[in-house]
């Protein structure tokens, strides 16, 4: 398997400047030689580019919405042809309203292949408001809500079919941040949420389990990885921090477990902020997570 590193550098959907940082921190952290090292084959596409970020208050309820149009045609355009290459990329974020072009082109990657969907969505917020339920305007945290078709047509319409998925697709694990209006639209629409206290009161081997259930030979697995998903105390670079995320050793079984099904086929890394960081050790944690991810593990390793 190929695995093509895609650098998408904006922060055009949050709320603090810098997640715009996140693909050369992620290369600086080695993600390559990290991936190279467990005998896979990378290609770093380099960065795409796109417009800069203007930082306008919110109009209608988004901000940059033509901005947030613009990157995420671009990144899911870049994604689908991967993906049509048969090769598994992996997205450098970039903030999370990214997730709409890259998860948009999986979609129809899978329509165009016959596969199923399974999105596993790593992160501390459901990032399921929408322009009337948002508190910020900020679009990163929408993309979930626009993917299911509840959003702006610049949005919701890349990739062609709408919605892109159903929220059948998807499984949320580690949220502890939704906002009011957002919470009602959640239990709405049905969306499947493994939140903090789910994993405090059952753990993370059951949470994964439940999470990880019902997938096939035919499911192309996403990840998703918002990098606030984890505990601030190990993942301090990121621009929204909430407290009581899962810890290094939670998040390596998570990522574990991902591994042991064998369907990752596809990959975010989003939120990464430098801005925010302390010498890059929120992005070595990230990479040593998605070593796991891949497969790493320290007794049980297939030297095939
Ligand atoms: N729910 C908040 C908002 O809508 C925060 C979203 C944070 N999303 C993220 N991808 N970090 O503004
Ligand atoms: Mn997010
Ligand atoms: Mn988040
Ligand atoms: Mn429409």
């Amino acid at each position: 398997k190929t695995i093509a590193l895609i650098g998408v550098p904006t922060d055009i959907g949050a709320g603090a400047r810098g997640a715009s940082m996140g693909p050369e921190a992620l290369r600086v952290a080695n993600i390559q030689g990290m991936l190279e090292d467990q005998g896979l084959t990378v290609i770093d596409k380099g960065n795409l580019v796109g417009p800069s970020n203007p930082w306008q208050p919110p109009t209608n309820g988004y901000r940059h919405l033509p901005e947030v149009k613009a990157w995420n045609e671009s990144l899911h355009e870049a994604m689908y042809e991967e993906l049509q290459k048969g090769h598994l990329p992996i997205v450098l974020g970039g903030d999370h309203c990214l997730g709409i072009g890259s998860i948009s082109a999986v979609a129809r990657h899978c329509r165009d292949t016959g596969k199923k969907l399974r999105v596993i969505w790593l992160d501390a917020h459901a990032d399921f408001n929408t322009s009337e339920l948002t508190p910020t305007g900020n679009i990163h945290g929408m993309p979930v809500a626009v993917l299911c078709g509840h959003g702006p047509d610049e949005l919701t319409h890349i990739g062609g079919t709408v919605p892109a998925m159903s929220p059948a697709d998807i499984r949320q694990v580690g949220i502890r941040s939704v906002d009011a209006g957002e919470k009602r639209f959640v239990h709405q629409e049905g969306l499947e949420v493994f939140d903090m206290r789910y994993i405090d009161e059952t753990g993370m081997k059951h949470t994964m389990t439940q999470a990880l259930a019902d997938m096939d030979d035919n499911t192309h697995l996403h990840v998703s990885f918002d990098v606030d998903f984890l505990d601030p105390d190990i993942a301090p670079g990121v621009g929204t921090t909430v407290l009581g995320g899962p810890t290094y050793r939670e998040a390596q079984l998570c990522m574990e477990m991902i591994a042991d099904t064998g369907r990752l086929a596809s990959l975010d890394i989003m939120e990464l902020n430098p801005a925010f960081d302390i010498k890059n050790k929120t992005a070595m944690v990230a990479v040593d997570l998605v070593d796991s991810l891949f497969g790493k593990s320290t007794l049980m390793r297939n030297e095939s």
